[in-house]
Protein backbone atom coordinates (compact mmCIF):
# COMPACT_ATOMS: atom_id res chain seq x y z
CA UNK A 1 0.00 0.00 0.00
CA UNK A 2 1.20 3.30 -0.97
CA UNK A 3 1.50 6.12 1.25
CA UNK A 4 -0.94 8.46 -0.48
CA UNK A 5 -3.39 5.64 0.76
CA UNK A 6 -3.31 6.73 4.31
CA UNK A 7 -5.95 9.74 3.92
CA UNK A 8 -8.53 10.93 6.05
CA UNK A 9 -10.92 8.85 4.02
CA UNK A 10 -8.64 5.91 4.85
CA UNK A 11 -8.73 6.49 8.81
CA UNK A 12 -12.29 7.40 9.07
CA UNK A 13 -12.85 3.97 7.60
CA UNK A 14 -11.40 2.33 10.21
CA UNK A 15 -13.16 4.33 12.83
CA UNK A 16 -16.50 3.62 11.49
CA UNK A 17 -15.68 -0.01 11.10
CA UNK A 18 -14.42 0.16 15.09
CA UNK A 19 -11.20 -1.17 13.65
CA UNK A 20 -9.16 1.02 16.05
CA UNK A 21 -6.86 -1.13 17.95
CA UNK A 22 -4.37 1.80 18.89
CA UNK A 23 -6.80 2.93 20.98
CA UNK A 24 -5.69 2.62 24.97
CA UNK A 25 -9.22 3.45 26.33
CA UNK A 26 -7.58 5.70 28.68
CA UNK A 27 -4.93 8.44 29.52
CA UNK A 28 -1.08 6.59 28.55
CA UNK A 29 0.57 5.94 32.00
CA UNK A 30 3.90 7.04 30.74
CA UNK A 31 2.37 10.43 29.21
CA UNK A 32 0.56 10.95 32.60
CA UNK A 33 3.76 10.80 34.00
CA UNK A 34 5.36 12.98 31.80
CA UNK A 35 2.58 15.44 32.08
CA UNK A 36 3.03 15.68 36.27
CA UNK A 37 6.29 16.75 36.08
CA UNK A 38 5.79 19.51 33.69
CA UNK A 39 6.42 23.41 35.47
CA UNK A 40 4.10 25.22 34.22
CA UNK A 41 0.41 24.79 33.54
CA UNK A 42 -0.15 27.43 31.23
CA UNK A 43 1.95 26.69 28.14
CA UNK A 44 -0.28 25.62 24.77
CA UNK A 45 -0.62 21.88 24.15
CA UNK A 46 -1.31 20.37 20.81
CA UNK A 47 -1.72 16.55 20.75
CA UNK A 48 -2.11 15.63 16.83
CA UNK A 49 -3.75 12.53 15.58
CA UNK A 50 -5.20 12.30 18.59
CA UNK A 51 -7.91 9.91 18.15
CA UNK A 52 -10.38 9.52 21.07
CA UNK A 53 -7.72 12.03 22.95
CA UNK A 54 -7.89 10.53 26.53
CA UNK A 55 -4.46 12.82 27.42
CA UNK A 56 -6.41 15.60 26.19
CA UNK A 57 -9.31 15.20 28.61
CA UNK A 58 -6.67 14.11 31.14
CA UNK A 59 -4.52 17.13 30.44
CA UNK A 60 -7.79 19.98 30.62
CA UNK A 61 -9.10 18.08 34.03
CA UNK A 62 -5.52 18.36 35.43
CA UNK A 63 -5.30 22.44 35.06
CA UNK A 64 -3.47 22.33 31.45
CA UNK A 65 -6.33 24.30 30.08
CA UNK A 66 -4.58 25.58 27.21
CA UNK A 67 -4.88 22.04 25.43
CA UNK A 68 -5.54 21.54 21.81
CA UNK A 69 -6.55 18.44 19.98
CA UNK A 70 -5.80 17.96 15.88
CA UNK A 71 -7.62 14.94 14.19
CA UNK A 72 -9.17 14.73 10.86
CA UNK A 73 -11.76 11.67 11.41
CA UNK A 74 -14.31 13.22 12.12
CA UNK A 75 -15.39 10.08 13.37
CA UNK A 76 -13.01 10.45 15.82
CA UNK A 77 -13.60 13.85 17.11
CA UNK A 78 -17.19 12.74 17.50
CA UNK A 79 -16.35 9.94 19.87
CA UNK A 80 -13.72 12.14 21.99
CA UNK A 81 -17.09 14.41 22.31
CA UNK A 82 -19.08 11.97 23.34
CA UNK A 83 -16.82 10.94 25.72
CA UNK A 84 -15.34 14.38 27.12
CA UNK A 85 -18.31 16.66 25.83
CA UNK A 86 -17.31 19.33 28.13
CA UNK A 87 -14.34 20.46 26.35
CA UNK A 88 -13.60 23.63 24.38
CA UNK A 89 -14.93 22.95 21.07
CA UNK A 90 -12.37 26.04 19.70
CA UNK A 91 -9.71 23.84 20.73
CA UNK A 92 -10.71 21.06 18.67
CA UNK A 93 -8.56 21.59 15.54
CA UNK A 94 -10.42 19.15 13.26
CA UNK A 95 -8.10 18.82 9.65
CA UNK A 96 -5.00 17.76 8.73
CA UNK A 97 -2.15 18.17 10.80
CA UNK A 98 -0.16 19.17 7.88
CA UNK A 99 -1.96 21.80 7.56
CA UNK A 100 -1.94 23.71 10.86
CA UNK A 101 -0.18 27.17 11.28
CA UNK A 102 -1.06 27.69 15.25
CA UNK A 103 2.07 28.03 17.47
CA UNK A 104 2.31 25.56 20.33
CA UNK A 105 4.70 24.87 24.01
CA UNK A 106 4.26 20.77 23.57
CA UNK A 107 3.66 18.65 21.32
CA UNK A 108 2.69 14.82 22.30
CA UNK A 109 3.10 12.17 19.93
CA UNK A 110 1.45 9.07 20.91
CA UNK A 111 1.00 6.38 17.91
CA UNK A 112 0.77 9.28 15.53
CA UNK A 113 4.19 9.04 13.71
CA UNK A 114 3.33 5.67 13.34
CA UNK A 115 0.49 6.26 11.57
CA UNK A 116 2.62 8.56 8.78
CA UNK A 117 4.92 6.01 6.05
CA UNK A 118 7.70 6.28 6.97
CA UNK A 119 8.63 8.19 3.54
CA UNK A 120 6.74 11.33 5.15
CA UNK A 121 8.24 11.12 8.32
CA UNK A 122 10.37 13.82 7.63
CA UNK A 123 7.38 16.27 6.74
CA UNK A 124 6.23 15.25 10.43
CA UNK A 125 9.45 16.56 12.09
CA UNK A 126 9.32 19.81 9.62
CA UNK A 127 5.72 20.65 10.93
CA UNK A 128 6.47 19.77 14.58
CA UNK A 129 9.57 22.14 14.56
CA UNK A 130 7.45 24.80 12.40
CA UNK A 131 4.32 24.45 15.03
CA UNK A 132 6.96 24.62 18.08
CA UNK A 133 9.17 27.43 17.21
CA UNK A 134 12.64 28.18 18.60
CA UNK A 135 11.79 27.17 22.23
CA UNK A 136 9.26 24.34 22.58
CA UNK A 137 9.13 20.70 22.84
CA UNK A 138 8.09 17.52 21.55
CA UNK A 139 7.61 14.50 23.66
CA UNK A 140 5.67 11.42 24.09
CA UNK A 141 5.86 7.61 22.60
CA UNK A 142 7.76 5.66 19.71
CA UNK A 143 7.34 2.62 18.59
CA UNK A 144 11.10 1.23 19.13
CA UNK A 145 11.72 -1.01 16.13
CA UNK A 146 9.96 -1.63 13.06
CA UNK A 147 7.26 -4.15 12.58
CA UNK A 148 7.16 -7.30 10.76
CA UNK A 149 4.06 -6.49 8.85
CA UNK A 150 3.36 -3.56 6.36
CA UNK A 151 2.17 -0.29 8.21
CA UNK A 152 0.12 1.19 9.96
CA UNK A 153 1.38 0.92 12.47
CA UNK A 154 5.16 1.83 11.55
CA UNK A 155 8.05 1.47 13.68
CA UNK A 156 11.81 2.65 13.37
CA UNK A 157 15.39 2.48 14.96
CA UNK A 158 16.93 4.41 17.93
CA UNK A 159 18.78 5.45 15.36
CA UNK A 160 16.14 6.65 12.52
CA UNK A 161 14.86 8.59 15.05
CA UNK A 162 17.93 10.60 15.83
CA UNK A 163 18.46 11.33 12.33
CA UNK A 164 15.00 12.20 12.08
CA UNK A 165 14.98 14.79 14.82
CA UNK A 166 18.53 16.11 15.22
CA UNK A 167 17.99 18.94 12.48
CA UNK A 168 15.57 20.35 14.01
CA UNK A 169 16.21 19.90 17.97
CA UNK A 170 19.55 20.78 19.79
CA UNK A 171 18.41 18.71 22.66
CA UNK A 172 17.08 14.76 21.91
CA UNK A 173 16.59 12.35 24.63
CA UNK A 174 15.21 9.01 23.33
CA UNK A 175 15.25 6.41 26.18
CA UNK A 176 13.97 2.77 26.56
CA UNK A 177 10.03 3.64 27.79
CA UNK A 178 9.55 1.98 31.22
CA UNK A 179 5.69 3.00 31.51
CA UNK A 180 4.83 1.54 28.75
CA UNK A 181 1.09 -0.47 28.98
CA UNK A 182 1.63 -3.95 29.46
CA UNK A 183 1.32 -5.10 25.33
CA UNK A 184 3.80 -2.57 24.37
CA UNK A 185 6.23 -3.50 27.41
CA UNK A 186 9.81 -3.26 26.39
CA UNK A 187 8.48 -2.25 22.73
CA UNK A 188 8.51 1.69 23.07
CA UNK A 189 10.93 4.38 23.12
CA UNK A 190 9.96 8.04 25.61
CA UNK A 191 11.35 10.55 23.10
CA UNK A 192 11.87 14.76 24.51
CA UNK A 193 12.99 16.84 21.63
CA UNK A 194 13.58 20.48 22.46
CA UNK A 195 15.44 24.18 21.64
CA UNK A 196 14.88 25.71 25.24
C1 LIG B 1 -3.06 5.25 15.02
S1 LIG B 1 -4.22 6.52 15.31
C2 LIG B 1 -3.73 7.11 16.92
C3 LIG B 1 -4.79 7.87 17.65
C4 LIG B 1 -4.37 8.31 19.07
N1 LIG B 1 -3.14 9.07 19.05
C5 LIG B 1 -4.23 7.14 19.99
O1 LIG B 1 -3.10 6.81 20.40
O2 LIG B 1 -5.25 6.52 20.31
C6 LIG B 1 -3.61 7.80 14.24
C7 LIG B 1 -4.56 8.98 14.20
O3 LIG B 1 -3.97 10.03 13.45
C8 LIG B 1 -4.98 10.62 12.64
N2 LIG B 1 -4.26 11.27 11.52
C9 LIG B 1 -3.44 10.66 10.63
N3 LIG B 1 -2.91 11.57 9.79
C10 LIG B 1 -3.41 12.78 10.18
C11 LIG B 1 -3.23 14.11 9.71
N4 LIG B 1 -2.42 14.38 8.67
N5 LIG B 1 -3.89 15.11 10.33
C12 LIG B 1 -4.69 14.85 11.39
N6 LIG B 1 -4.92 13.61 11.88
C13 LIG B 1 -4.28 12.59 11.28
C14 LIG B 1 -5.87 9.47 12.25
O4 LIG B 1 -7.14 9.89 11.84
C15 LIG B 1 -5.88 8.66 13.54
O5 LIG B 1 -6.91 9.08 14.39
Amino acid sequence: MDEMKFDARYWQSRYEAGNTPWDIGYPSPALIRYFEQLPDKSIRILIPGAGFGHEAAWLLENGFEQTYICEWASQAVAGFLVAYRSFPKDQILQGDFFRLEESFDLLVEQTFLSAIHPDQWYRYAQQCKTLLGQRGTLAGLLFAQPFDEPGPPFGGTPEQYMALFSPHFKRISLTPCVHSITPRQGRELFLEATNS
